[in-house]
């Protein structure tokens, strides 16, 4: 009994060792998309400063980045290597700083809402109308139209409510702690 206890102390050890700071969201759903989408154009929808979008156009995408809050790409960043990188000062990503609204969807073929606020069902309601793809990493429930209640998963309620709306969703999850699991939906081609 103690050399199991001590075999689940190291794996929890060793799987915690290899999940990455949740720094490395960014570097880690780019890898994911890269594999998981072909290059198309991208609305990252709540978009911070655009780490997420600078590495998919690097890869042949075609993102923006759109995002009430007006914020500058970091100054440098380390990939998943922990290699070092500068982003120099005439790098950018186009934004839109102003809060998604549904009808902006019609320019994209994909929409990404990674720990986004505001807009977690505008995007989910936005794909079902103009016939897109979505992926979605919701953190919590801030400025969405419904009040959150303490039995009911938020997370579990959005993919139940893209359902609802006919859209066909798969679960998936990246290596980092926090909150690192989404749910997508591609429509088949
Ligand atoms: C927790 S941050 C996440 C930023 C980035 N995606 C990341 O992972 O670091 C939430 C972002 O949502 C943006 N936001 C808030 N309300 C929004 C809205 N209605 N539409 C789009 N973005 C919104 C905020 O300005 C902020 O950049």
């Amino acid at each position: 009994m103690k050399a199991y206890n001590w075999l689940v102390w190291y794996v929890v050890l060793v799987k915690k060792e290899l999940r990455k700071v949740k720094k490395y969201r960014f570097q880690l759903l780019h890898a994911w998309i890269v594999e998981h989408f072909d290059p198309c154009r991208v609305a990252d929808i709540g978009g911070g400063k655009g780490l997420l979008a600078l590495f998919l156009n690097q890869s042949g995408f075609q993102s923006i980045v759109i995002d009430p809050f007006d914020q500058s790409l970091p100054v440098k960043y380390k990939n998943l290597n922990k290699q070092k990188f500068k982003i120099s000062k005439e790098e950018s990503v186009p934004r839109i700083n102003a809060i998604f609204e549904k009808e902006m969807a019609k320019d994209f073929n994909l929409l990404i809402g990674l720990h986004a606020h505001g807009s977690n069902m505008k995007i989910i309601e936005a794909t079902a109308e103009h016939k897109k793809d979505f992926i979605l990493l919701p953190c919590c429930v801030i400025d969405e139209p419904i009040t959150p209640h303490a039995d009911i998963n938020w997370f579990d309620s959005l993919e139940q409510y893209a359902n609802l709306l006919g859209l066909k969703t798969k679960r998936f999850e990246l290596n980092f702690r926090g909150q690192n699991k989404g749910f997508y939906s591609k429509r088949e081609t």
